[in-house]
């Protein structure tokens, strides 16, 4: 009975430490998988209809996925998102037969926590082993960057890389390697969050008209973040809490130069420090989503001025990336 067999498949989201919108146009990055993820299920279904339901946004639909089409009118345009990046996954994980399949969502949406890449490569995984398809990590990797391309039009790889692989990782100069740093003690950080969401294409957007109208003076804020990037994987590894907590703040300037700042996160930043952290910046693409701040031995201190106004929380690296349930 293909209706009793289910399969479930849970990958993390990421929080970009280092190097967003520079990664944009080819500039290392460094990102770590954090310990909120993305859970999909799939069953069989009786009839020929496959319906997909994302629990904590109260979302169902219904999809077709031999034309690529979703058949629900009752999805807001809002989150009818989701819904595309689980249609795409199933048909790129070849799923031909009609299935049930439940998301549920540890990971706040919006926060700039890659949730939509969760969901993806959580899907992609999970279908591939409903269909009795073997995929490496790598190919799933691949496959849910098609995805992000196919529903966003423009996408970095390092969502889907670090929901994919877990861990912190440093994606060279235009993505051509990954590696993971090998960091042996608890990063301490907090994500504060906004309730305002930042339209990540709209800021690529406003980013790259910036970089055309005043080229001579936004290149070299690339070039400096690059430098960051750089420094930063040293001080990471080595555990060099004050230089990690400097560059960030200087990354917080930078980002702030190129337009993507707000005043509800610079707020944050500021709460951060002045609650401790030694270092705070805005992570993923501004505009709204979130901060995230470095505070060893304060991390309780931070968590509870930044919720004062805000929406705040410790996270902790994943180490593992998808993985089956
Ligand atoms: C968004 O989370 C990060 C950006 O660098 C865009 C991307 O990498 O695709 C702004």
């Amino acid at each position: 009975m293909l209706e009793s067999i289910h399969v479930t498949a849970s990958a993390p989201g990421k929080t970009i430490l280092f190097g967003e919108h520079a990664v944009v146009y080819g500039k290392p990055a460094i990102a770590a998988a954090v310990d909120k993820r993305a859970y999909v299920t799939i069953k069989g279904r009786a009839d020929n209809r496959t319906h997909v339901t994302v629990e904590e946004l109260g979302v169902s639909g219904f999809l077709d996925l031999e034309n690529g089409t979703i058949n629900s009118d009752k999805v807001g345009e809002q989150n009818r998102g989701i819904l595309e990046y689980v249609l795409k996954s199933l048909i790129k994980a070849q799923t031909t037969r009609s299935v049930e399949v439940t998301v549920k969502l540890d990971i706040p949406i919006g926060a700039g926590l890659g949730s939509s890449a969760a969901v993806t490569v959580a899907t992609i995984m999970a279908a591939s082993s409903y269909n009795q398809i073997n995929i490496t990590a790598h190919e799933i990797a691949e496959l849910a960057h098609q995805v992000e391309l196919d529903v966003q039009g423009a996408a970095s790889k390092i969502d889907t890389t670090l929901s994919t692989h877990g861990g912190v990782i440093y994606l060279s100069k235009n993505a051509r390697e990954f590696v993971n740093l090998e960091i042996d003690y608890p990063l301490p950080m907090v994500i504060g969050h906004t309730k305002k969401t930042g339209n990540t294409g709209k800021l690529v957007e406003l980013v790259r008209k910036k970089i055309e109208a005043q080229p001579a003076v936004m290149n070299p804020i690339f070039d400096s973040m690059e430098a960051i990037v750089n420094v930063a994987r040293k001080a990471l590894v080595n555990g060099e809490h004050e230089t990690i907590g400097l560059i960030m703040n200087i990354n917080q300037g930078l980002l702030d130069a190129i337009g993507v700042n707000t005043e509800e996160l610079s707020n944050m930043v500021f709460t951060a420090r002045k609650a401790g952290a030694i270092g705070s910046k805005i992570t993923g693409a501004g505009g709204g989503g979130s901060i995230i701040a470095y505070c060893p031995g304060r991390v309780e201190e931070v968590v509870t001025k930044i919720n004062q106004h805000e929406k705040a929380f410790q996270i902790n690296i994943a180490t593992e990336g998808v993985r089956l349930e």
